[in-house]
């Protein structure tokens, strides 16, 4: 995937009339670029709409903001990686902070759609980040480290066409708080170390996104620091015009 990834999750936001009309906007102002890639994942109900409006984009796909790790059965409210693929999925995001801490999904749980992203042909986008609690006791490294390890420890394979990993601080989602872009960088570069510990130097091919409170004022600053290679926007990837200044950011 192109880097810098520029990534929209949208969470429980834009069903599909309202991503209709997104799309509509923000094609109709994104011309195709092959300098970066720009991943939208809407709501699940909203998958189709907006993989249909970015079909002949290759530069613009879909992606699903949660699977579960079996392919189908009795899993009342739950959609599989197949399902996602089907409806024009290519990235798979895991791990986010909402799904840990408001829904309890576990490392143990990520580890499993990671590997049910991959067999099903799709990319996953795993995601890690600290607590302010787990910051303020010097954990923050422990934790994203624990997480990327465990995240993809069932996973063989590793390569960067299927994998991108998003650094997104707990305390900075949707609270205004953002990392400097110094202590996003200092974080990724940690990532990074990982990496090539874990698949030597195709460690170094896989994007780290940063994530948490990115808006179309701090994104060009946030993607000029080292090793901060995309971001994952929530709440100002919702409407058309302020992600269209983020995709665009130079
Ligand atoms: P935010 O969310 O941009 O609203 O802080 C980011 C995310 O949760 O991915």
């Amino acid at each position: 995937m192109k880097r810098p990834v520029l990534a929209a999750n949208w969470k429980m936001n834009n069903g599909p009339t309202a991503a209709r009309a997104f799309m509509e906007t923000f094609l109709g102002g994104y011309a195709p670029r092959t300098d970066r890639t720009v991943i939208i994942f809407p709501p699940a109900v909203s998958l189709s709409t907006v993989s249909s409006a970015a079909a002949g984009r290759t530069d613009v796909v879909a992606g699903v903001q949660n699977i579960h790790w079996a392919e189908k059965g009795a899993f009342t409210g739950e959609i599989s990686a197949p399902m996602a693929k089907d409806a024009g999925a290519r990235v798979v995001l895991v791990g986010h902070s909402e799904r840990r801490h408001v829904f309890g999904e576990t490392d143990a749980q990520c580890a499993k759609k990671c590997v049910a992203a991959s067999r099903a042909g799709l990319a996953f986008m795993l995601c890690v980040g600290e607590t302010i609690a787990q910051r303020e006791a010097g954990e923050t490294e422990r934790v994203v480290t624990h997480q990327l390890r465990e995240g993809v420890s069932q996973t063989s394979n590793l390569i960067s066409a299927d994998f991108l990993l998003a650094y997104e601080p707990v305390w900075a989602i949707g609270t205004g708080l953002t990392a400097s872009a110094g202590d996003a960088s200092a974080i990724h570069t940690l990532l990074r170390t990982q990496l090539r510990q874990m698949i030597g130097t195709r460690g170094d091919e896989i994007p780290i996104l940063y994530g948490g409170s990115v808006n179309a004022d701090n994104a060009a600053s946030l993607l000029r620091a080292p090793e901060v290679e995309g971001l994952l926007v929530g709440g100002a990837s919702v409407e058309p015009s302020s992600w269209l200044a983020i995709a665009q950011t130079r």
